[in-house]
Formats: structure tokens, C-alpha cells, sequence
């Protein structure tokens, strides 16, 4: 398996080679078909927000590729752009002409049923097309996919829908990606500002244990809540069994006990691959923390290097730590599917505070006097269950093919949202998924345990 296809760069669900319909008919009287208009504004939005996430970088910054697992910020926005150019003007159009011929070997990204690609490894060195050039491209597709989408008929429309969360996937990743790139310069830069005193980060609620009744759950996506991937369908039944879950993520506080206790030199907390995993790398605590030793620890953040704040929610764990703190800690993670109707039977929004872009975990402040689960939409939470396809799970026809169902071996779903992750793209059903040691996403956890 390479690196490419253990990451979920386009997850989505229905694409197609350029002529085919989008989706089965079988799936089409579930999908909604979005109206033109409003497809036409969404549309507008969602590009124009890459270009904002962008506008804080240099082309240098846009340019650099910091590990294969990362792609550049001026990839991203020529990826999102192949991708409708590809999968919605090309199949669209007969006739159309590409901004660029040779685009489609450098932006596609894994689909071996539309062609060769570039190395993924090397997208780094893409110094041509220019960032400027990159943007003219965006520019283009824009312009052609507003003009086509009113005579665009259904699969077509749903194809823009789907490129409009495919975009906002990668608007995620091109956060995390940067943040990785810029912790790998020594003058240790900030994307943005760091917030003033007036955002400073409040305190964390004590941690709460919210039980929950076993029994029969229905779990998964429900076609009368929108779009989602089909990754996340079809909705079926599932056993469980009385559980508790944590009202909020771990803090940073918290986990810092486990590093100060030994966490990290002691194999009995840690599953065999983490333990190996730990040696190998000489891992002494997350990812982007520093000065180990001083009272209070240091961590990396897209506002720069800052002293660690101990109520905010712990992030860029790996699986494996956080299956090893939660044994720490006499706990374990959540399934999937417990996460899901805790969240469910809470009656759980995932909806972000707010709009303003705060690409940092804040404190799980305030369950607002109730037994809700909160501090959700800050970072993704590790489950314990493999991504594995739901009962009754498809891959689609064509294309469509390789968008989910190729990735479901040796990863592992992580439920929620981050602070990262753009307004109105998560949903209780959301299945993200990434390799166990993966840990350059904001990923953290939210403890589980047995009732017995
Ligand atoms: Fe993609």
C-alpha cells in the first residue's frame, strides 16, 4: 500500500469518469438533487474560502511540500479545481478544452480510472505551474462551472455538491499540512496572529461520566439529513452494550500527567505496533509539544510556539497514544458507533461557536447545565473501531470506486470535528479515518468505559 492510498484526500463518494452518471440509480431517489441556485452560491463560498485560508502564505509557503503525507497549499488549490474541471465540466461538456492539458497528470490525485498521475512525494517540487498561474486556473473553472450550473442536470449538480466537501476536505488538510510545514522552520513562523486576551482560552470542565443504556442502536447517515459520503450509509442496526463516555475531550493537563508519570517509557500501556512505534520515532510526547522538562511545556500552533494551555482538549495524538493514555487512565476509547449515539441520544449539535477561523483547540468550557457531551468541533476523536465498510456497503460503479471503499483496510475512524474543520461540513455520521500512527491531523480523544 502506498502513503497516497492509506490518506483520506478525497473520500467523497460519487465520482465518476467524465461522461458517466454520478451515482447508481439506486441512489438517486436518496441523494437530494441541490437547486441550481443555491448550488451556485455555496459554490461561490466554499472557493472563495480556500483562497482566504491561502492569503496569510507566501508562494514560498504554498510551494513547499514538508512529508509525503502533506501536500502543498498551491496543490490543494489546483487539486479542487482538476476536480471539477474533471468531474464536472469535462463530463458535462463533450467538446470542452481544458484550462491545461497537462494539469490532469499533475492534480489528480489517486484515481487510476482517469489516468497516470505525479508522485505524490514529489508535489513539492511542482514550481511550475506558478502560484499566479494556479490562480488563473481557479479563476477559469470558476467561471465556467457558475456559467454551465444552470442548464447542469441532476448527476451533474450532484457532482458540484460533492466537489463543494471534497474542497472542504482539503480546506482541513491544507491547515493541518501547513501547520506541519511551518513547524519544520526553526524561526518557527505563525499562520496567524496569536488571538488577544480577549479570545484567551477558558478553563475546561471537570470531567464528567455520562452513562448510557445498551441495546439495539441504529447508527449511520439518514438520507433526510443531507449530503453525506457513502461511506457513511447505508444506516443499519447495531448491538451495545451500557457504557459511559467523558462529557469532554482530554486536556492537555491531563496528558501531561501521563507523560510526567512515564507514559511514554512504560510498555504496559501500549499496544504492541504503539510501543514499537514510540522506539522508533523516540517519541516523548505529542506531536508539536517541546521543553519537556520546564514547568510548563511549549507547543507548536498555527499562531506559533506557545506555552501549553492545560484545559484546552490534547491534539496531535496518534491512535496509539491515545489508546495508551486511555489505558492509563483505566478507560478506553469509544466505538464508533457508541460515540455516535451517545452524540445522537444527547441530542448533540456539531455546529462551530462561531465563524471566525481559530485554528486551535479551545477549552471544553460549559455543558450549559446539562448532562450533554461537550467540547465537540475541536478536535477529531480517536474510536477504537477499524474502518471497516457498513453492512450492505457498495463501492459505486466507475471511478466512484476508489473514492472510499479502496481505503477501508488498516485505518482507523475518528469521530466529530475539529477547529480546523470548516463551518457546516461535520455531522454526527462523519467518518474520518487515518492510519494509527497518523498524528498531524488535530486529533485527540474522549474517554469510554464499561457499566458493569
Ligand atoms: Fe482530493
Amino acid at each position: 500500500m502506498t502513503r497516497a492510498r492509506t490518506l483520506p484526500q478525497c473520500r467523497s463518494s460519487s465520482h465518476a469518469t467524465p461522461g458517466e452518471t454520478l451515482l447508481p440509480a439506486e441512489n438517486e431517489q436518496q441523494a437530494a438533487i441541490p437547486a441550481a441556485g443555491d448550488l451556485a452560491r455555496r459554490f461561490a463560498e466554499v472557493r472563495r474560502h480556500s483562497l482566504a485560508l491561502a492569503e496569510p502564505l507566501s508562494p514560498e509557503d504554498q510551494c513547499v511540500q514538508s512529508m509525503p503525507d502533506a501536500s502543498p497549499v498551491k496543490w490543494h488549490l489546483a487539486h479542487t479545481t482538476w476536480f471539477f474541471e474533471t468531474l464536472v465540466l469535462q463530463a458535462g461538456q463533450p467538446g470542452y478544452r481544458p484550462f491545461d492539458e497537462r494539469f490532469g497528470f499533475l492534480f489528480n490525485s489517486y484515481y487510476e480510472s482517469l489516468g497516470p498521475r505525479h508522485p505524490r512525494p514529489q508535489r513539492g517540487l511542482l514550481t511550475r505551474p506558478a502560484q499566479a498561474e494556479v490562480l488563473r486556473y481557479r479563476a477559469a473553472v470558476d467561471e465556467a462551472v457558475l456559467a454551465f450550473l444552470p442548464q447542469a442536470d441532476a448527476a451533474l449538480r450532484q457532482a458540484v455538491e460533492l466537489g463543494l466537501h471534497h474542497e472542504q476536505q482539503h480546506q482541513e488538510l491544507l491547515l493541518t499540512d501547513v501547520k506541519h510545514l511551518l513547524s519544520q522552520n526553526p524561526m518557527q513562523p505563525a499562520y496567524l496572529p496569536a488571538p488577544t486576551a480577549a479570545t484567551a482560552p477558558a478553563a475546561a470542565a471537570p470531567l464528567r461520566w455520562l452513562p448510557f443504556e445498551g441495546g439495539i442502536a441504529s447508527v449511520g447517515h439518514d438520507a433526510r439529513e443531507g449530503f453525506s459520503f457513502d461511506n457513511e450509509t447505508p444506516r443499519h442496526e447495531v448491538l451495545l452494550h451500557p457504557f459511559e463516555l467523558a462529557s469532554r475531550p482530554v486536556s492537555c493537563g491531563e496528558f501531561l500527567a501521563f507523560v510526567r508519570d512515564g507514559g511514554y517509557r512504560d510498555p504496559q500501556w501500549w499496544l504492541s505496533e504503539g510501543w514499537a512505534t514510540v522506539q522508533a520515532g523516540s517519541w516523548q510526547a505529542p506531536w508539536g509539544w517541546s521543553a519537556l522538562d520546564e514547568a510548563v511545556p511549549k507547543l507548536f500552533t498555527l499562531f506559533g510556539t506557545q506555552p501549553l494551555q492545560l484545559d484546552e482538549p490534547v491534539c496531535h495524538l496518534s491512535l496509539y497514544e491515545a489508546a495508551a493514555y486511555a489505558a492509563w487512565a483505566g478507560a478506553r476509547l469509544p466505538t464508533e458507533f457508541e460515540w455516535e449515539t451517545a452524540m445522537r441520544r444527547s441530542g448533540v449539535m456539531l455546529q462551530r461557536a462561531e465563524a471566525t477561523l481559530h485554528p486551535h483547540p479551545r477549552a471544553a468550557a460549559a455543558a450549559d447545565g446539562t448532562d450533554r457531551p461537550h467540547g465537540l468541533h475541536e478536535v477529531w476523536e480517536w474510536t477504537r473501531s477499524a474502518y471497516d465498510p457498513y453492512p450492505g456497503f457498495r463501492p459505486l460503479p466507475g471511478a466512484a470506486a476508489e473514492y472510499n471503499g479502496k481505503f477501508m483496510v488498516g485505518q482507523v475512524v475518528l469521530r466529530g470535528a475539529s477547529c480546523a474543520t470548516p463551518p457546516g461540513h461535520a455531522r454526527l455520521s462523519y467518518r474520518n479515518f487515518f492510519p494509527p500512527a497518523a498524528r498531524w491531523q488535530f486529533s485527540g480523544l474522549r474517554l469510554a468505559r464499561d457499566i458493569r
